[in-house]
């Protein structure tokens, strides 16, 4: 049983990494599992891409498809040509996708176009916005998917309504906590700490990257101000996002405590995220890491696909009009965020359970 696993962007790699572990695991005990690594290569620097294979101790890809930047089309187009042509050079037995990136769906059209069936790690989630090309590659990749992975038991619930098989779907939990708590005991102190004279539950770190905050200079300029003119004295520290980079750079933004950074490596930026006193976002991953460390969240989006890090979780979802940030800052700062709980599965142990579940069953199928 030889399964593609397919990482392309910066938040595929944290998802992948416990899945080569539990497969590694799984060819220790005698199964018959063995996998090739294809980066799609979507991302390619070393801030968004090597330093997370170094960090999460992930092997080098076995290909690498270098499909590269682009429209969406251009980069669906790159991936799809590159990933067929391995296909039809070296046949797979399954293609296990994770998440909603372009890489996502690319791979899977491809995969199920050549009669290779589709595991898609992370299915199921909806936001309802077909604004974000997440929401598409979502949509399309699990309409193809023959093996659903979810992370919540509402993902099986949006599958089951859209009339997928509910024997089709396992409710496993979410790979990218197994990585979270592995690493946890080992996050880095960034150089960025000591350079700021940054103090435990000080600061707040800021992530921005999504179309809707970030290609317009006007608006991106108001969400900044807001937030920097209602987080009293405390530093934010910003990782940015190239995308995010190429826009700030134009407006010339700059304050003291606006301390601007490079993209950091995982062990660092959750360092960061645990030791601060709040994470304002518009990624999706990060309400899920925050709602496990239990890190007030406040997520600059109109929806969510994660509605649990809300409900259950630290997450509190804003919208994108800039006069909602000083009033969820002034009740951070009176000291009345919720508290919060871990959603059920999400115990580290979910990327064991995926390969379980290859191995004893969809291996039987496929065969
Ligand atoms: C992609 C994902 C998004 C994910 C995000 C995390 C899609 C549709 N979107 O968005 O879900 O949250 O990654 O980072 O797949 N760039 C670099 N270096 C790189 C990669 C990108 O400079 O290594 C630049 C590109 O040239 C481009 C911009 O960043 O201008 C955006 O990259 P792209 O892959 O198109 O989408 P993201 O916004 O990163």
């Amino acid at each position: 049983m030889k399964i593609d696993l397919i990482a392309g962007a910066r938040p595929n790699f944290m998802k992948i990494a416990p899945i080569i572990n539990a497969i590694h695991k799984a060819q220790s005990e005698g199964k018959n599992i063995e996998y090739r690594l294809v980066h799609t290569g979507q991302h390619y620097d070393i801030n968004m891409s090597e330093n997370f294979f170094r960090q999460l101790s992930i092997p080098k890809p076995d290909v690498n498809l270098e499909a590269g930047s682009g429209t969406q089309a251009e980069q669906t187009s790159a991936i799809m040509i590159g990933y067929e042509k391995l296909l039809m050079e070296e046949p797979s037995d399954l293609c296990l996708v994770v998440g909603d990136v372009t890489s996502t769906m690319a791979c899977s059209i491809v995969a199920q176009k050549l009669h290779v069936k589709v595991a898609h790690v992370e299915a199921g989630i909806r936001s309802g916005d077909w604004t974000m090309p997440e929401e598409i590659n979502r949509m399309v990749t699990d309409c193809i998917t023959n093996y659903f992975f979810t992370t919540t038991e509402h993902a099986g619930e949006n599958l089951l309504k859209a009339g997928i098989n509910g024997e089709q779907i396992f409710w496993v939990g979410n790979t990218m906590i197994d990585t979270l708590l592995k690493h946890r005991p080992s996050f880095k102190k960034p150089p960025a700490w000591d350079e700021f004279g940054l103090e435990k539950g000080k600061f707040i770190v800021i992530t921005l990257h999504r179309p809707a905050n970030v290609d317009e200079e006007d608006k991106l300029k108001k969400l900044l101000d807001e937030i920097i003119n209602n987080s009293r004295n405390v530093p934010l520290i910003f990782p940015v996002h190239p995308r995010t980079a190429k826009i700030l750079k134009n407006l010339g933004i700059s304050h003291p405590r606006l301390l601007l950074v490079e993209p950091m490596g995982y062990l660092e930026f959750n360092y960061m995220v645990e030791n601060s006193m709040a994470v304002i976002t518009d990624s999706g991953g990060i309400t899920e890491e925050t709602t496990v460390m239990g890190v007030p969240c406040m997520t600059l989006r109109d929806n969510t696909e994660r509605p649990e890090t809300i409900t259950i979780g630290t997450n509190e979802l804003l919208g994108t009009n800039p006069e909602a940030i000083k009033p969820v800052l002034d009740k951070l700062f009176a000291g009345n965020w919720k508290k919060g709980n871990i959603p059920e599965l999400w115990d580290g142990k979910t990327a064991e359970r995926i390969v379980e579940i290859i191995t004893q069953k969809i291996s039987d199928e496929i065969a």
